[in-house]
């Protein structure tokens, strides 16, 4: 039973309820901005997670993932959502990526999180913009094309593969993506580590070389001050010198890591499609056949390599390397009636126009032969776009095909277990890609492996 004073409370609490609902929605109007209404749909997740860890879950390369599958569905190929600290759109629509990638620094910019900084280092490329930007990019494009396909260079690739291959010999299985790392990790060092000879650095490293070789050269009496003794000394410094710029130079291991990744799919598409296997085969017997016996690739042979070719575009295509890149916008911009807001994260995710039914005919299909059709070039963006094209695209390819050629003459391979590529967003392969390998004794003759001239 409610007591008299209680009911006589009734209205006054009535009354104070009323006008905190009243002052809640004037306080609304005045002071909290409206959401614009041609906001693409979304949800903003949790609050300061947002969808993040979402977003980022692990799933099989040659698929979209759960989250933007679930997404796409839901909101549509472009939509709103609170990813890395920030309000973001995300676009899986292949002309919104290519608009975003084109309009670099007019109407968004690179802009990566935090806690890339710390691993890329402060000037890497990718994370400078404007004038800074132009000047790294310029020395860093003229420095790959004019070693892309300089002898020297593709001598250097041929040899590795070729090595890497003689390591494989006596071995019936091969963690292949560990293999694929060390390759295209050793050939970025013995490219970054040509020192020109003015440099400080250059000196240090000649002084302790010519230290520890007279060292070398002396009796091995390790007191004090003894030629050998000051030559252990110089070894350490060597190689905690080495090490060194190897760590710094690690830390812009965008090229490396993607073409290693590039290497993996190939040769696990290649696994998988044995059809594809023979006509790749056939491609490079015919480039053998057509030169002398030990003689090394070159820059015309790689442009005979059009299947090659092909088939690394389908591979990159299927596989996803680089799943989505980081830009923000610089002022409202509006697109096929959408309102990206200026100020906030815009992520073109490149792996979805690969997988887009509306863009390629069964795109789970691995099908070289779809790059018989020109077109497809402005289908897919594996290497980003506008601005920042990726300037190592050529040079990742030309590494890749001449792994490849040696690859498919001298081995044959079967993928062990239920091995996949997982996107995280890094790619990786559950079990390395472990590979069960047998060499090709039918190509004994075009086996370059054992050639010492090279
Ligand atoms: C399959 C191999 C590769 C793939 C899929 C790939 C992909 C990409 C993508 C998507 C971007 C654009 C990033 C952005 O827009 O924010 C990029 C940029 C870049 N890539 Fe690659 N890349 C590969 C190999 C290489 C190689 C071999 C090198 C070096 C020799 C390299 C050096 C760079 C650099 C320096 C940038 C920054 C460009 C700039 O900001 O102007 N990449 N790459």
């Amino acid at each position: 039973m409610f007591s008299s004073t209680m009911i006589g409370l009734l209205p006054i609490s009535l009354a104070l309820l009323i006008g905190l609902v009243l002052v809640y929605f004037i306080l609304h109007f005045f002071f909290v901005k409206q959401e614009p209404t041609n906001l693409p749909h979304g949800s903003m997740g949790w609050p300061f997670f947002g969808e993040t860890i979402g977003y980022l879950k692990p799933h099989k390369s040659n698929s979209m993932g759960s989250f933007l599958e679930k997404h796409c569905s839901r909101y549509g190929k472009v939509f709103k959502s609170h990813l890395f600290g920030c309000p973001a759109i995300v676009s899986c629509d292949h002309e919104l990526n290519t608009f975003i990638l084109q309009n670099e620094e007019r109407l968004f910019q690179s802009s990566y999180p935090k806690a890339v900084h710390g691993i890329l280092g402060k000037l890497s490329m990718m994370l400078v913009s404007g004038e800074l930007h132009k000047k790294l990019r310029s020395v860093a494009v003229s420095f790959i094309s004019m070693s892309k396909s300089m002898p020297a260079f593709l001598h250097s690739v041929e040899k590795l593969s070729i090595s890497v291959m003689e390591s494989w010999k006596e071995r019936r299985e091969v963690v292949f993506f560990k293999e694929a790392k060390e390759f295209t990790l050793y050939l970025m060092l013995r490219h970054l580590l040509s020192i020109e000879p003015e440099e400080t650095l250059a000196s240090k490293i000649l002084e302790d070389f010519l230290t520890f070789m007279k060292g070398f050269v002396s009796l091995p009496l390790n007191v004090p001050g003894s030629p050998y003794a000051k030559a252990v000394k110089a070894r350490t410094r060597i190689s905690s010198t080495l090490k060194e710029i190897i760590k710094e130079r690690e830390k812009d291991n965008v090229g490396y890591e993607t073409t290693s990744a590039l290497l993996a799919i190939v040769v696990y598409f290649l696994g998988q499609h044995p059809n594809v296997l023979e006509c790749l085969k056939d491609e490079h017997q015919a480039i053998r056949e057509n030169k002398k016996y030990g003689e090394p690739l070159n820059w015309e042979d790689y442009k005979q390599m059009e299947f090659t070719s092909n088939v690394i575009s389908e591979a990159l295509r299927c596989g996803n390397v680089v799943k989505f890149v980081h830009r923000k916008a610089l002022q409202d911009v509006t697109f096929k009636g959408y309102l990206i807001p200026s100020g906030w994260k815009v992520l073109p995710v490149l792996t979805a126009a690969n997988l887009d039914p509306s863009v390629h005919e069964d795109p789970s299909e691995f099908n070289p032969w779809r790059w018989a059709d020109q077109a497809m070039n402005r289908k897919v963006n594996p290497f980003g776009g506008g601005l920042r094209l990726c300037p190592g695209a050529e040079l990742a390819k030309v590494e890749a095909a001449f792994f490849l050629h040696h690859l498919v003459l001298n081995y044959r391979w079967k993928i062990k277990g239920d091995d996949f590529p997982i996107s995280c967003p890094y790619l990786e392969f559950k079990r390395g890609l472990l590979l069960e390998i047998e060499p090709r004794e039918e190509n004994g003759k075009q086996s370059l492996i054992g050639v010492s001239s090279l």
